[in-house]
């Protein structure tokens, strides 16, 4: 039976989405939330077995005393395994984003999927993007309001595929997704299959700089603030004149940060979606240039 390292937490649930990104970023395989009275959550993060549980916890401490995120109490342990993936899949039941989407968590026979909507089941495995959380579902939106059909689509950081798969429902032509960790690669193009769009959809394994020089018309990146200011450069090269940005995996706080970045490129400001603390903004590249 396999055995798990676990990080158990208590936080504010106005932290929530903070506190999971941290675990995320460690390499947690699934985090576990459970509601407690007084606007308090404990979530728990699962690690492999392998892993230094102790400098795990270190880590996670440090970062969030950086971040001034308040744990109220913080421990650690290795537990046998008690199918929490299967647990995780239950507490899941199908649900809408925006206007278009329909998510179904792959054992959900999901009847009656409603009309209107695309559905995309997902087998998000050790991959981020179940589309629960604020910053996928907001690229999903800025995705329904501003890609047309018979675009040329970049998905960069794509973990579960979500994205680049909700792309080909909405009808673009050529779309391309990169990832730096090999694992989710492969969950990414499991999902295409079982989405019936692996023909449509070619995966790179690395970050943009592996995907070549071809040109998009639309480009979405949910990574963090600092993987999109690095990437930038590289990503306004692979974007057509009039090409759409979608950028998540930023904090509302961080926005006048990246909003002087973004004043050294020719980017013109569209619109910032919020959910939470967390915004995506999407920007376009001029007609000239
Ligand atoms: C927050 S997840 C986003 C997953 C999915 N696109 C979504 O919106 O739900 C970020 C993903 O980016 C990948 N990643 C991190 N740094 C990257 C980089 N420099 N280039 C490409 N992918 C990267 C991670 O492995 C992870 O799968």
């Amino acid at each position: 039976m396999k055995q798990w390292n676990f990080l158990q937490v208590s936080i504010h649930l106005r932290d929530l989405d903070r506190a999971s990104g941290l675990l995320w970023n460690l390499g947690t395989q699934g985090i576990e939330e459970q509601h407690l009275k007084t606007s308090k959550v404990r979530i728990k993060a699962y690690f492999d077995a392998a892993s230094d549980i102790r400098t795990l916890t270190q880590k996670f401490k440090f970062q969030c005393a950086s971040a001034s995120l308040p744990l109220h109490s913080i421990s650690s342990k290795t537990e046998i395994e008690r199918d929490w993936f299967k647990k995780w899949r239950e507490q899941v039941n199908p649900f809408a984003v925006g206007q278009r989407f329909y998510l179904i968590p792959c054992q959900e026979p999901a009847n009656p999927i409603p009309e209107d909507r695309f559905p995309i089941r997902l087998e998000p495995g050790m991959a981020f993007g179940t589309g629960t959380h604020e910053t996928t579902q907001l690229c999903l939106e800025s995705l329904e309001q501003y890609l047309l059909p018979k675009r040329d689509f970049l998905d960069i950081g794509t973990g579960s595929g979500i994205l680049a798969i909700a792309a080909t429902k909405l009808g673009a032509r050529r779309v391309v997704a990169c990832d730096v960790d090999p694992v989710v690669i492969r969950i990414a193009r499991a999902n295409a299959v079982i989405n019936r769009c692996a023909s449509k959809i070619k995966f790179v394994l690395g970050e943009i700089t592996e995907i070549g020089n071809s040109r998009f018309d639309f480009l979405v990146a949910n990574l963090t603030l600092e993987i999109v200011e690095e990437s930038l450069f590289q990503m306004l090269k692979r974007l057509r004149p009039g090409g759409w940005l979608a950028l998540s995996g930023i904090l509302d706080r961080q926005l006048p940060q990246f909003n002087r970045r973004l004043r050294e490129t020719s980017l013109i400001f569209q619109e910032r979606k919020k959910k939470g603390e967390w915004i995506c903004l999407v920007l376009r590249r001029g007609q000239g240039g």
